[in-house]
Parts: structure tokens; sequence; C-alpha cells
């Protein structure tokens, strides 16, 4: 009987597990693309491995492209890292992480003048191979530079509905652990008293047919 409010608690603690392990996954979010001059912009570019591409090498490229202009490199990675030289030249970081799933670039304290269309080009081969299969994947980026932080209404709402959510889901996370750890020693419970009811019938019993006995 009890084997339901059981399976609920696990469920509910396999929740609580999965909520602190899911940070380690990979998950393709797509960069930013407003930001505040004088302010240093994280261009975010995100390319989840498949399994065969695990063992591939990654080369990465980046590209910037003025409003009605052609696309130019301005940053590199194959193996070691490299900046173009172009107007970015110094204000160009490397931001990606080890795994190379993350092969994001920092531009350090952005100007009106670097707003446009950045690229993010990764190709992943195989280098000890004959046959050598190539992935590539292409990201842009359609970036605006304002001149201040502006209240964005939208964003703000967003934000608040997300922290309402997470309290939502924490408290009702709360409130199914309670309940399912009620459920299961009330059963418990109703498991024992059943075992003295059955065991006070009989004495009940005694006492009716008693009754008729006196007369
Ligand atoms: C990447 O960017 C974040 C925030 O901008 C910064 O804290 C971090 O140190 C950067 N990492 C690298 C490797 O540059
Ligand atoms: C940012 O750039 C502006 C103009 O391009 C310059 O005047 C300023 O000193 C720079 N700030 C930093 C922290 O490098
Ligand atoms: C912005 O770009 C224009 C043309 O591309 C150039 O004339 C101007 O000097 C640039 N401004 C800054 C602050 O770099
Ligand atoms: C980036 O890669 C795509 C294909 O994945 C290609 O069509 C595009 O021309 C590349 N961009 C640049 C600037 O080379």
């Amino acid at each position: 009987m009890a084997a339901l409010p059981r399976m609920l608690c696990a469920s509910a603690l396999a929740l609580l597990l999965w909520a602190g392990f899911c940070s380690s996954v990979c998950v393709e979010v797509p960069s930013e693309t407003e930001a505040v001059q004088g302010t240093d912009m994280k261009l975010l570019c995100i390319s989840c491995m498949k399994r065969e591409e695990v063992t591939a090498s990654t080369v990465v490229e980046w590209f910037y492209r003025p409003e009605g202009g052609k696309d130019e490199p301005i940053y590199e990675y194959r193996k070691t890292n490299h900046e173009f030289p172009s107007r970015f030249s110094g204000r160009i970081q490397w931001n990606g992480s080890k795994d190379m799933q993350d092969v994001s670039i920092t531009v350090l304290n952005v100007t009106l003048n670097d707003s446009g269309i950045y690229t993010c080009n990764i190709t992943r081969e195989f280098e000890f191979e004959i046959h050598r299969p190539l992935f590539q994947s292409s990201r842009l980026i359609h970036l605006t530079v304002v001149e201040e932080a502006g209240e964005d209404f939208t964003s703000v709402i967003s934000e608040i509905m997300m922290y309402i959510l997470l309290v939502f889901l924490t408290l009702w996370l709360l409130i199914e652990m309670v309940y399912c750890y009620r459920k299961v020693s009330k059963a418990e419970e109703a498991a024992q008293e059943n075992a003295t009811d059955y065991l006070a019938i009989p004495s009940e019993n005694k006492e009716n047919c008693a009754v008729p006995v006196e007369e």
C-alpha cells in the first residue's frame, strides 16, 4: 500500500537531484544582443558536442560585419588563440570553456561602432583518420550597442516571473515531500491500527453477547 507514496517521494528526490546536476549539461543558450557602451560584452557561442564529435578537434572563427559591410575575421582558435588585426585589436578575450563546447569571446569596452553582426563558425575535424569528416555549425549574433542601460520592462518582468516560479517550485517540492512523508507514516499507522482493531473486535462481541444474557 505504501508503494505509491514511496514512489512519489522518490520522484520528488530525483527531481531535486536532477535540478542539482542539470547545470553541467550543455545547453545552447543564445547570446544577448544588446550591449551598453563602455562595458564588456560577452558574445555567447555554444555548440554542444554530439557523441561522434568528442574526439574531433575544434576550430573556431569569429567574424564581424558592420551594417552593410563585409565579414572580416576578428578572432580565431586553432590549437592556439589568435587575434586578427582589426579595430577590435587588444579588446577581445577568449571566454570559452576547456571542452570547447562554449567558444565565446568577450569584447572589452564596447563602443557604439561595435554594433553589427558577429558570426561564430565552429568546425570540428578528426585529425588522425584517413577519412576526415567535418562538422560545421554557425551562429549569428546581431549586436546593438546602446548609450545607456535602459529599463528593459520585459526583462524585469521575466526576471520577476523567474523568481516567482523558483519560489513556487521550491514550495511545491517541499509540500510534496511533507505530503509523501505524512502519507507513508499514516499508512504505517493504519497498518498498526488494523492489527489492534482485529484484536479488539472479539472483545466487543463478547460485551454484546453479554447484554441479552443479563435479562
Ligand atoms: C569569462 O567571462 C566571465 C564573465 O565575463 C569572467 O568572469 C570569466 O573570468 C571569463 N573567463 C575567461 C576564461 O576569460
Ligand atoms: C573605452 O573606450 C573609450 C573610447 O573608445 C576610452 O575613452 C576609454 O578610456 C576606454 N575605457 C577603458 C576602461 O578602456
Ligand atoms: C565609428 O565608425 C566611423 C565609420 O566607420 C568612424 O568614422 C568613426 O570614427 C568611428 N568612431 C569611433 C568612436 O571609433
Ligand atoms: C560560416 O559557416 C557557414 C557554414 O557553416 C558558411 O556558410 C559561412 O559562409 C561561414 N561564415 C564565414 C564568415 O565564413
